[in-house]
C-alpha cells in the first residue's frame, strides 16, 4: 500500500462543497427557524462540520471502484484520468449509469444527513449539552425544535434518496434509518439480564449485545452507505459485499474507539463531555472486558454506575485491568479485516490505499 494516499487530503476538496450542497438540498422550507435548525452544523460559522468520516468512505470507496474496474478494463493500468475538475469521481464506465459521479455525490451527502439527523435526535435523548465543539442544536432552538429538524432532515435526505431512481439502493439505505433506531433502543434498554449464574456465559452476552448494538448505531451507517456506493455503480457482487465489509468493519473500529476515547479524552480535545457513558449508565467495551478480568465491576455495571462514587470506582478499576488495552486491540483487528475486504477486491490504486490508511487513521484517532 502507498504510504503517501492522504485520504483528507485527497478528500478535501469534496468534502469542502458538501456541507454548501447539504444546505441547498434543505433549503425546501418556507419557515426560517426549521431551515436554520437543520442546517445547522452545516453552517461552518458554527462548527468545522465534523470529521465527515461517512461521505469521505463514500467519495474514496467510489472512486476506488472505478479505478480497479478501469484497470481491468485496460489490461492492468489504471487510466481512468479523465477527471479534469480534480474530482473524487471519475467518469462512468460504459456500462454504468452515465450520472454516477452525481448520483455517487448525492449519496455521500445523505448518508452525513442521515448521520446528523441521528445526532440532532441523540443529543436531545443523551441531554448533551455540546457537540463538535459547540452547543448542541436543541440546546439553541430547544428539544422540539430539534427533533423536527432532525425529521426534517430524514425527510429531505429520503427525497434525496428517492431521486437516485435505484430501488436497491434505497431500500439499503432505509435500512440504515431502522437500524440506527433499533441500536439506540437496545442502548435505552440496556445490556441483557443477568439471567444465569454463569459468570462468562454473562459477560459474554453482554459483550455480544454490545456489539451488535455497536453494528447498529454505527457500523451499519458506515456498511450501507458504501455498499450503496458499489450498488451505484453496477459493481459485481463481490465488489458490493467487499464494500460492505469495510464499511461495517471501519464502522465496528470507529466505535470501539470512540468508546476508549470516551475513558481517555476530554471535552476540549473531544467537543463533548468525557466519562460521558459511565455518567449515562453505560458499559462500553473497556469496562465489559475488564468486567472478565475484575468481577467487582458487575455489581457497579448491574447498578448502572448510579451510586456515589460508582464513576470514579469503575474508572480506577478498568485502569487496573487490560480492558482499554484489549478494546483497542479489537478495533485493530476490526480495522485489519476492513483492509483485508478492499485489498482482496480492488486492484491497487491510490484511492483504495487511502481507504487502507483511513481505516489506520479510525483507529489511531484522538477526537
Ligand atoms: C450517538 O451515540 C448516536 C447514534 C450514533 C445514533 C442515534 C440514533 C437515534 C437517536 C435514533 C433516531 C435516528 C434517526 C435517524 C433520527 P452516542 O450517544 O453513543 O455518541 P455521542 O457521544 O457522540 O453522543
Ligand atoms: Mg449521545
Amino acid at each position: 500500500v502507498g504510504a503517501t494516499a492522504d485520504p483528507f487530503a485527497l478528500a478535501s476538496t469534496e468534502l469542502k462543497l458538501l456541507a454548501d450542497s447539504i444546505r441547498q438540498d434543505l433549503i425546501g422550507t418556507d419557515h426560517p427557524v426549521l431551515n436554520q435548525a437543520a442546517s445547522y452544523f452545516f453552517d461552518s460559522a458554527v462548527t468545522d462540520g465534523g470529521k465527515k468520516v461517512r461521505p469521505m468512505m463514500v467519495l474514496l470507496l467510489s472512486r476506488a471502484l472505478a479505478e480497479s474496474a478501469s484497470y481491468e478494463n485496460n489490461s492492468n493500468s489504471i487510466s481512468n484520468s479523465r477527471n479534469p475538475d480534480n474530482s473524487l469521481l471519475s467518469d462512468p464506465l460504459h456500462w454504468q449509469r452515465p450520472d454516477l459521479p452525481a448520483a455517487q455525490r448525492r449519496l455521500a451527502e445523505i448518508s452525513e444527513m442521515i448521520h446528523t439527523a441521528s445526532l440532532f435526535h441523540d443529543d436531545v435523548i443523551d441531554g448533551s449539552d455540546t457537540r463538535r465543539g459547540a452547543p448542541a442544536v436543541h440546546m439553541v432552538f430547544g428539544n422540539k425544535m430539534a427533533i423536527l429538524a432532525g425529521d426534517y432532515l430524514l425527510a429531505r435526505a429520503s427525497i434525496c434518496l428517492a431521486r437516485l431512481r435505484h430501488v436497491e439502493v434505497v431500500e439499503t439505505m432505509s435500512t440504515i434509518i431502522e437500524h440506527l433506531v433499533r441500536g439506540e433502543v437496545m442502548q435505552l434498554r440496556g445490556t441483557v439480564a443477568a439471567n444465569n449464574n454463569n459468570n462468562n456465559n454473562n459477560s459474554n452476552e453482554r459483550l455480544l449485545y454490545y456489539l451488535r448494538k455497536n453494528f447498529y448505531k454505527t457500523g451499519s451507517l458506515m456498511a450501507n452507505s458504501c455498499k450503496s456506493a458499489a450498488l451505484l455503480g453496477d459493481y459485481s457482487p463481490a465488489h458490493v459485499q467487499a464494500a460492505y465489509r469495510f464499511g461495517k468493519h471501519v464502522g465496528m473500529a470507529f466505535q470501539l474507539v470512540d468508546d476508549v476515547l470516551d475513558f481517555e479524552g476530554s471535552l476540549s480535545q473531544l467537543g463533548k463531555p468525557a466519562l460521558a457513558d459511565l455518567r449515562a449508565g453505560l458499559a462500553t467495551a473497556p469496562v465489559l472486558l475488564a468486567a472478565e478480568e475484575c468481577p467487582a465491576l458487575e455489581p457497579l455495571m448491574d447498578r448502572k454506575f448510579k451510586e456515589d462514587g460508582d464513576v470514579d470506582r469503575a474508572v480506577e478499576l478498568v485502569a487496573a485491568t487490560s480492558g482499554m488495552e484489549r478494546t483497542k486491540e479489537m478495533a485493530r483487528v476490526h480495522a485489519e479485516i476492513a483492509m483485508d475486504a478492499i485489498l482482496e477486491q480492488l486492484h491497487p490504486s491510490e484511492h483504495r490505499d487511502a481507504l487502507v490508511h483511513l481505516a489506520n487513521k479510525v483507529v489511531a484517532r484522538t477526537k
